[in-house]
């Protein structure tokens, strides 16, 4: 059972259906029903306020979450308590997302390179913080959610960061991270049994404009992914390998996903994530032989053997944005969804409806996700964007630019 919506829901719904299982998707959020409505059975929070009597009803083994925020819903206790293999760590392993300024001190603990960072809980003591250290940093939640007041603001200068500070949401108070530009790069593994088993290295574009131009949006706008087993950029061995101590201290099993910024020839982490996210997560399970079996085991904490399908080793993301995206203030109308032409690809609905006549209609901001993934990067991404440009919505746009900067791993 998926524990989300949208493009998340319908993705990895439908590649777990097509590996042998039966899905169904709990609707955690008030948007993004429809998607998943197309792989299996969706409950919604209306109709049933908690997943457990379903899970249980149903004989669910395995609960999929889409994000954090799990833990904290009045139904999370029972959850637990249910016996349900849950494909995330749970309790105090869950720190390492969910506070930022815990991942600051395990990387300090295991001597793993982290900006310096600050926590500050009102204005005064974030300016403060400033006149002390005269740098750029990157504003951020001290405490990650969906439902943030705040969601990263990156400052490139002392100036920047100055203005921002006076106009961001104190109500958690906010985490300044120095600013170490542009280099990024990110890996996933699982960890299950004591052990991590590595992935896939990743890049997630998150300016919202071609070139790396605008803000950093919500959430990527496109994504790349590379088979990356071997960790042949030691991102794993650097970030998350000196870790284990603590990772079998707490029974960690779950995803675990690293980004890092590279200055001055070393990379550093940013944050880690618990979960496979929206861009990365369905072409993993689209990778592997046995996502089924992969995803089960680490569930259970068992030892894992994920096998690769020869051939694919990269997979191109590419986001369709909607009118307005990517500043969520503005709204529109629901709108016509054409399309023009059978896909070759997976192309996952997110903000999408279904209306009375059967058309397909838009309903905000992340449209869909299209991805593709081929023995060679250039061709995933020639695929890609063969697919995305057959999908018609009025105001929408998607970067066309994916592949071109930050990558490999280290590039600008
Ligand atoms: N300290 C930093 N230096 C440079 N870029 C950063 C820094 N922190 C975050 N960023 C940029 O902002 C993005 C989002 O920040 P992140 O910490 O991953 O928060 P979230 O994913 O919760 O929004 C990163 O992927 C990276 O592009
Ligand atoms: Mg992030």
């Amino acid at each position: 059972m998926i524990l989300g919506v949208g493009s998340f829901a319908h993705s990895l719904g439908q590649a777990l259906a097509d590996a042998g299982t039966t899905v169904s998707t709990y609707l955690t959020r008030n948007y993004g029903h429809f998607p998943p409505s197309l792989v299996g059975p969706t409950f919604s929070r209306d109709a049933f306020s908690s997943p457990v009597p379903l899970i249980k009803k149903n004989g669910v083994e395995v609960v999929i979450p889409q994000s954090i925020d799990w833990a904290l819903a009045p139904w999370a206790k029972d959850l637990l308590k249910s016996g349900v293999g849950i494909f995330s760590p749970t309790r105090e392993a869950m720190r390492i997302e969910r506070e930022r300024d815990f991942a600051r001190k395990l990387c300090a603990d295991f001597k793993i390179p982290f900006p310096q960072a600050y926590v500050a809980s009102n204005r005064l003591e974030a300016e403060k913080i400033l006149a002390g250290h005269p740098q750029p940093f990157v504003i951020k939640n001290p405490l990650c959610s969906p439902n943030s007041p705040i969601h990263t603001i990156l400052c490139e200068t002392v100036e920047d960061t100055r203005a921002w500070l006076r106009h961001v949401n104190y109500a958690e108070g906010v985490f300044l991270q120095e600013y170490l530009g542009r280099a990024e790069a990110g890996h996933i593994a699982l960890v299950s049994g004591g052990e991590i088993y590595s992935l896939v290295t990743n890049q997630e574009y998150k300016y919202a404009f071609n070139g790396n131009q605008g803000i950093v949006a919500g959430a990527p706008l496109g994504g790349l992914v590379e088979r990356d087993p071997d960790d042949q950029y030691s991102l794993a061995r650097q970030l998350i390998h000196p870790l284990l101590p603590w990772l079998r201290k707490v029974r960690f099993n779950g995803p675990l996903q690293v980004t890092a910024v590279k200055r001055g020839g070393q990379w550093h982490v940013i944050e880690y994530n618990i979960r496979i996210g929206v861009t990365s997560g369905p072409m993993i399970l689209r990778m592997l032989k046995n996502p089924v079996e992969t995803v089960l085991k680490t569930a259970r904490n068992e030892q894992l053997d994920p096998q690769f399908k020869s051939g694919l080793n990269f997979g191109c993301s590419l986001t369709l944005a909607g009118y307005g995206y990517p500043f969520t203030q503005v709204r529109s109308p629901h709108l016509p969804l054409e399309v023009a032409g059978p896909f070759d690809c997976d192309v996952w609905w997110n903000e999408v409806a279904q209306g009375t006549d059967g058309q397909l209609v838009s309903t905000g901001h992340r449209i869909a996700d299209v991805i593709a993934l081929a023995p060679a990067l250039d061709a995933a991404i020639t695929r890609a964007y063969a697919n995305i440009r057959k999908i018609r919505v009025v105001g929408s746009y998607f970067r066309t630019d994916i592949g071109r900067s930050l990558w490999p791993p280290g590039r600008i």
